[in-house]
Parts: C-alpha cells; sequence; structure tokens
C-alpha cells in the first residue's frame, strides 16, 4: 500500500491513474477503523479498480474540544488493517497540509441540517461539507461510500455532490453492529462497561419504533414518544435527540410515499452515540 501525505503527491498520483484509465473509489475516514469502515472498504473493493483510503481528524467538525481531544487514533494499527484489506493509497495528510492557514471562503449548509446532529453540533456539518470538497477536489475519486450509520451525513453527501457538480456516485453502505446491536463507532472504545452493556438497546429501541409504525397507524409524535420510553426504561445516557423524518430531505412532513428514518442520539460520559433506521418506502 503507498501512503501518501502531500496533495502535490496526490495530483501526481491521480494523473497516472488517469492514464491508465483506472476507476477509482474513494473512504474517507477519521481513523481508528474497525469493521463498519472495513465494510465500505469492501464494497469500494468490489466496484472500482483502485482504491484509496484517507484518514485525517478534521479539526473543522468538531464542536467541542474536548471530543476532538478524546478522538483515538492509532494509525500504525489502522495501516495494518488497510494493507490486510488490499487497499491501493492510504491518504494521510497533516492538519497543515490540509489546512495551511485561515480559510476565506467557508461553506454554510441550509438544508438537511435543521434538525437532528445539525442541531446538536452547530457547525459539524459546515466542517464536514468543507474537508469534502477540499478531499473530493484532491482525490477526484469517481465513486466514493458512506456508511448510513451517520445518515444525516449521507443525506448533505449527497446534497453536495449534486448542488456543486461533482463527477462522483455516491454509495451509501448499511449499518455494520456488534453482535448485541451497538454501531459500531470509534468512539465505542469511551465507553465505561456499564455504558456500554446498557448500550445495545439503542438498537433495540430502534427496532421497538420501526416495529410500531409497522403495526399500528401512527404520527411523528406517537413514534418519538415511544421510542423515548423504551429508551428512559432501559439506559442511564442522557437522551440528546429522538425524531422520525422523511429520508433524506429530513423534514417532519412524512408521509407513507417517503423513505422514513427514526434517529437516536444519546450522550454518555466520554462518549455521545448516534445510530438510525431507515424504513424503505415499498
Ligand atoms: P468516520 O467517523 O471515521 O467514518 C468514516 C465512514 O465510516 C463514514 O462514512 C461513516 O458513516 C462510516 N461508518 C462509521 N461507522 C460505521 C458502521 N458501524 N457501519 C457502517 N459504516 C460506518 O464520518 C466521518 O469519519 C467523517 O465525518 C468524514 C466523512 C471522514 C469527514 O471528515
Amino acid at each position: 500500500m503507498k501512503i501518501i501525505k502531500t496533495i502535490e503527491e496526490m495530483h501526481k498520483l491521480k494523473n497516472e491513474l488517469q492514464m491508465k484509465n483506472q476507476s477509482l473509489g474513494f473512504v474517507p475516514t477519521m481513523g481508528y477503523l474497525h469493521d463498519g469502515h472495513r465494510k465500505l472498504i469492501k464494497e469500494a473493493k468490489s466496484l472500482n479498480e483502485k482504491v484509496i483510503v484517507s484518514i485525517f481528524v478534521n479539526p473543522l467538525q468538531f464542536n467541542q474540544s474536548s471530543d476532538f481531544d478524546n478522538y483515538p487514533s492509532d494509525v500504525e494499527r489502522d495501516e495494518n488493517i488497510l494493507k490486510d484489506d488490499g487497499v491501493d493509497f492510504l491518504f494521510y495528510p497533516s492538519a497543515d497540509e490540509m489546512y495551511p492557514g485561515p480559510l476565506a471562503i467557508q461553506m454554510n449548509v441550509v438544508r438537511r441540517t435543521d434538525s437532528l446532529c445539525g442541531v446538536s453540533r452547530p457547525g459539524h456539518f459546515e466542517g464536514v461539507v468543507t474537508v469534502l470538497t477540499k478531499l473530493f477536489n484532491i482525490i477526484q475519486p469517481n465513486d466514493v461510500y458512506f456508511g448510513v450509520k451517520d445518515a444525516q451525513q449521507v443525506a448533505v453527501v449527497d446534497a453536495l455532490i449534486e448542488d456543486f457538480n461533482f463527477d462522483i456516485n455516491l454509495y451509501p453502505v448499511p449499518t455494520v453492529r456488534e453482535t448485541d446491536g451497538l454501531a459500531m463507532s470509534s468512539r465505542n472504545v469511551n465507553l465505561e462497561p456499564k455504558e456500554r452493556e446498557e448500550a445495545k438497546y439503542i438498537y433495540q429501541a430502534l427496532l421497538y419504533g420501526q416495529q410500531y409504525i409497522q403495526s399500528h397507524k401512527w404520527t411523528r409524535t406517537d413514534v418519538i414518544h415511544e421510542v423515548k420510553e423504551f429508551l428512559n426504561a432501559n439506559i442511564t445516557g442522557d437522551i440528546d435527540y429522538i425524531d422520525c423524518l422523511s429520508f433524506p430531505e429530513l423534514n417532519d412532513e412524512i408521509s407513507e410515499n417517503h423513505d422514513i428514518i427514526i434517529a437516536v442520539a444519546v450522550y454518555y460520559k466520554k462518549a455521545r452515540l448516534i445510530d438510525n433506521i431507515i424504513l424503505n418506502h415499498q
């Protein structure tokens, strides 16, 4: 696996790949890789001739400095995982390489972010679209792979590609879970044992919400109420939000003609966990 640390090296590589006419699949990450990231890589490998992964803990998308400081990292371990998974290139830039000085132009996300993490993490999606715009321009992939675990991120990236005419196909990949149902996340290592034990109820609450929708005449308020009751009965973490919205538009005018997302965020002492379930309109 070739490790690329500068934008200049990346441009050279991109020219070489273009001359060979090889398709490039890109998996952006912040490292501390787990089986969720690996599923995206597997998907990319099945659809592209070459696969590139980036590891960059993007300071711009952390609205709390403690979350940035606690973000786990082990690049040596990550490199071994990527080699085992047959990844061709790792883009691993420094913060100075990505942000050599203050930006003169700022991006502002005005749709799909007035709910869920868009409300509880002000500035987060602005940071995400900024770094992705840079990465998409630097790497110029044919295809990009994103996890549905971060469903609002998928909705925002879908809009970014559409609005700014990136010639890139977006592939959403289903959430990979631990055996007890907890969505895999780099932040799970920051859970205390008792928190980790009860965190399985987050997914169970979503399944309960799904079952409620499938077996009742329901309103958005009913679903939120039911999922909230379930969570309050089973977890000690603080609920940040529970919502039931249309997907990917993420508004509260939901009808049976839409895909529907039920999404939850829970604060534990050192980790904030998010999860969701999407019910596809048949
Ligand atoms: P990170 O949290 O490292 O996640 C990288 C990718 O892995 C994202 O697309 C995320 O949705 C996906 N992912 C994480 N956990 C997953 C799981 N359990 N199952 C399936 N996919 C999962 O998301 C980011 O980094 C950053 O915001 C980034 C896009 C890299 C921009 O900085």
